[in-house]
């Protein structure tokens, strides 16, 4: 069976909207894959320090750093979930992708250049917006850094799946476009 691996940003947990979206296609997703979920709110991460970069330095890197790197490396398939936060994403998923950069797993490079070492072909980014701000719009910072982090770790297309101006619709607009994010999300999953 194909691997997905799921990553989960979603700081709200079960309040967040983006996970709302997230929540059945993973479901769907993971009938297809085996799927393993970092829910990054649980998980005991820090950005590196003087100290922890020393250790990285001398070769001392967390057992569950190295864990996930394999796993990223290895998947097929990957799904993030995040929301929109000071016109990217919650500083936690940058704090995860710099833990699990991991020279030898998820990159090395070819004397001139770094080079990806990851399988994935499709990554699938869920977002949800508080202002009116569509994917491919310059303020929204998101999406350019999967992209360059895609061609840093080899990890093919980023299909971004997003819903905005959130915090300026009524809550039946907001059920609305988490409906109908989540259906054209489910309609991307058929052939992801
Ligand atoms: C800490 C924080 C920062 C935010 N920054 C932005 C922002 O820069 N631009 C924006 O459009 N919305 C911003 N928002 C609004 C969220 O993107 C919006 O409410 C989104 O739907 C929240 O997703 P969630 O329900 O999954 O948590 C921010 C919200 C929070 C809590």
């Amino acid at each position: 069976m194909k691997k997905l691996v799921v990553i989960d940003a979603c700081v709200r947990q079960q309040d967040s909207r983006t996970w709302r979206i997230a929540a059945p296609i993973v479901e769907f997703l993971s009938s297809k894959y085996e799927t393993v979920v970092y829910r990054l709110t649980e998980m005991p991460m820090e950005p590196l320090t003087p100290a922890t970069y020393a250790e990285r330095v001398a070769g001392s890197v967390p057992p569950w750093a190295v864990e996930a790197a394999k796993a990223v490396a290895e998947a097929d398939r990957i799904l993030i979930a995040a929301p929109f936060w000071d016109m990217s994403f919650p500083s936690v998923l940058k704090v995860f992708f710099e833990h699990i950069s991991l020279f030898g797993i998820t990159f090395t490079d070819s004397g001139r250049s770094c080079v990806g070492m990851c399988k994935c072909e499709k990554v699938m980014y869920i977002t949800t917006r508080g202002m009116n701000i569509p994917t491919g719009d310059p303020r929204e910072q998101a999406t350019p850094y999967l992209h360059a982090l895609s061609s840093l770790w080899d990890l093919g297309v980023v299909l971004t799946v997003a819903a905005w101006n959130m915090d300026y619709s009524t809550p039946e607009q907001v059920e609305e476009k988490i409906d109908a994010t989540t259906r054209f999300g489910l309609k991307l999953a058929q052939s992801f």
